[in-house]
């Protein structure tokens, strides 16, 4: 079976996209299927045969698709469904990538994750692992996953979410910042806060903002995550642990499994204690944390995180993958924190490392969730 395995794409989760596309080729099982490495550049643009992603780790440094010498534009036939995929040659010719039975989108944030390319396969007619449009869209924008959630009856953190595009912020800061301490109050929430982007990932934009009351402080919180999303979340810091659980579910309909929930723990924090985990712990620097699974916590708490995770998935009618982040308090409260259908994805990651510790390793991982598509 042919498999295009897409990775890189335009969001600002590129490279973490190349490194578990890295992860994914090494351990595919080659007997079964034929992988077809696409990269997609930080533009935008479809490229085969460029660079093999398999030569690619973090330690050299933040890894980028390129359209290196031999590498050839990708260009997609819609009416030709499975057989739609073409390499444009130098001279401008077509040159068929021939018949593809499945792709796996090993992409992260938006125009991967986010039912765009979903809906480009759907029109295509190509089997694709993962979410569908509708889970992917409601995933990447964490607004709507928080109504979704809560529609369900899942508990969700307590936040507010604003329109930066309403706000002056380059010259009216401070103003501004009034306004927001002043919507902060009035829906109750309390400090510490997070101000995220509401489609963005890997921690790109958050900031933690500490003082109550503190204009400048939020407004510049609101200014960073403004460069990745105008839709941004105010939300309450919530004192609990992360904890998170990988759910999977290869063929659409089924019944979805949880595994065990783990938990990320910090060994090192660089920033002092108000550090959080962030773009730098999770990627960058390999000893400031690893993965516990299952999390450290009591049998019936790991059982509620379970059923939490699954009824999440459900809620946002999610099909193949996704890692449900969820907060845990001291009492044993479960709130889900955000969904995300296609987790990061090398060997070391959490939705993986889940599996892995519930007894499927890394390429019975990869081969279930394609073989589930396969017709
Ligand atoms: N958005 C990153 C890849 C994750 O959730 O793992
Ligand atoms: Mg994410």
């Amino acid at each position: 079976k042919r498999i295009v395995v897409m990775y890189g794409g335009k969001a600002d989760e590129h490279s973490i996209s190349c490194i578990s596309a890295a992860g994914v080729l090494r351990a595919f099982d080659t007997e079964r299927f034929e992988p077809i490495p696409v990269g997609i550049t930080k533009a935008g643009q479809w490229i085969v045969g460029g660079e093999d992603p398999r030569g690619w780790n973090m330690a050299e440094g933040l890894p980028v698709v390129e359209k290196t010498a031999g590498a050839r534009d990708v260009v997609l036939d819609v009416a030709l469904g499975q057989d739609g995929f073409f390499a444009r040659n130098e001279d401008g010719t077509m040159e068929s990538l021939g018949h593809v039975d499945a792709v796996l989108p090993v992409l992260h944030g938006p125009y991967g994750e986010d039912g765009t390319i979903q809906g480009l396969l759907e029109m295509m007619n190509v089997p694709y692992v993962g979410c569908g449009v509708l889970a992917s869209a409601a995933c990447m924008d964490k607004h709507y996953t928080k109504v979704l959630l809560a529609a369900a009856g899942i508990p969700v953190a307590p936040g507010i979410t604003i329109d930066a595009r309403t706000l002056d912020l380059d010259s009216k800061f401070a103003t501004n910042g009034d306004d927001l301490v002043a919507q902060v109050e009035s829906a109750g929430l309390e400090y510490p806060l997070f101000v995220k982007p509401s489609r963005a990932g890997s921690s790109f934009g958050v900031t933690k903002v500490e003082h109550a009351g503190d204009a400048a402080e939020l407004a510049a919180a609101v200014y960073a995550a403004y460069p990745h999303d105008w839709r941004i979340l105010i939300e309450q810091g919530i004192d609990a642990r992360e904890i998170e659980c990988a759910v999977l579910c290869p063929k659409a309909g089924d019944e979805p499994k949880a595994s065990w929930p783990g938990e990320i723990v910090l060994d090192k924090r660089a920033g002092g204690d108000d550090q959080f985990y962030d773009f730098d712990s999770k990627y960058m620097d390999a000893s400031a944390s690893h993965v516990e699974v299952p999390a450290n916590l009591p049998d019936d708490v790991l059982e509620r995180v379970r059923e939490t995770a699954v009824k999440a998935f459900k809620a946002v009618d999610g099909t193949g993958l996704s890692r449900v982040d969820t907060f845990v308090t001291a009492d044993g409260e479960v709130m889900v924190n955000e969904i995300n259908t296609m987790p990061g994805f090398t060997p070391i990651s959490m939705y993986p490392k889940a599996w892995e510790a519930t007894g499927v390793s890394y390429t019975d991982l990869i081969t279930t969730l394609v073989e589930g598509v396969l017709r």
